[in-house]
């Protein structure tokens, strides 16, 4: 069993879909620390989570960068989410020549002896709002002609950056329970 130490019910619907082992989410708010590298702020989350509950745990840190703001709003996407809104978001974004983003997201695995880190992404673009799925920033970010939020968790996980973070975390773990069947 995997714990998924997160707030987001979204990215645990995403997260059963992909990993072989059953995922149970523990709610904790573990503190960011400020940063502009996701892999930094899910790292440290982990260790601290893992501190926390004591046993293995895993979190999810993600992203919406906009090409025509420098990546803006980046590690800062959840505070532009419940200030802005992505309306408004989608409407600065409009007033650009480039409406080119990616989405990123960082899986960080903790236990007593290692942290590791997986990383995501996928390339997009900032889009008037459409669909009603998934969560988050998906109405207004398009990959290949349709939203995130037009797609089932299925098809969003085969093409998403959490998708992707997912899939190399769930490689490591395999690889991991293949070494420690061998070894013992
Ligand atoms: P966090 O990773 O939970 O800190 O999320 C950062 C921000 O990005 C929040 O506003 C989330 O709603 C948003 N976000 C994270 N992942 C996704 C996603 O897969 N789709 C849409 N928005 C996302």
């Amino acid at each position: 069993m995997l714990r998924f130490v997160t707030s987001n019910p979204g990215k645990v619907r995403e997260a059963r879909e992909y990993l072989p082992e059953p995922v149970e989410r523990v709610a904790y708010d573990y503190p960011e620390i400020q940063s502009e590298d996701l892999g930094a702020i899910a790292a440290a989350g982990a260790r601290d989570a893992f501190e926390e509950v004591g046993e293995p745990v895993f979190v999810d840190d993600a992203g919406l960068f906009i090409d025509a703001f420098d990546g803006f709003p980046g590690p800062y996407s959840s505070y532009v989410e419940d200030r802005l809104g992505i309306e408004r978001v989608r409407t600065l974004a409009s007033r650009e020549d480039d409406d080119a983003a990616s989405f990123r997201a960082v899986v960080a695995y903790a236990d007593d002896d290692t942290v590791e880190t997986f990383e995501g992404a996928v390339p997009g673009r900032i889009v008037a709002p459409c669909g009603d799925g998934g969560f988050g920033y998906d109405p207004i970010f398009e990959h290949r002609g349709r939203t995130f939020a037009e797609m089932s968790t299925e098809e969003k996980n085969a093409v998403s950056h959490r998708g992707r973070a997912l899939s190399k975390f769930a490689d490591w773990l395999a690889e991991r329970n293949d070494g420690s069947r061998s070894d013992g």
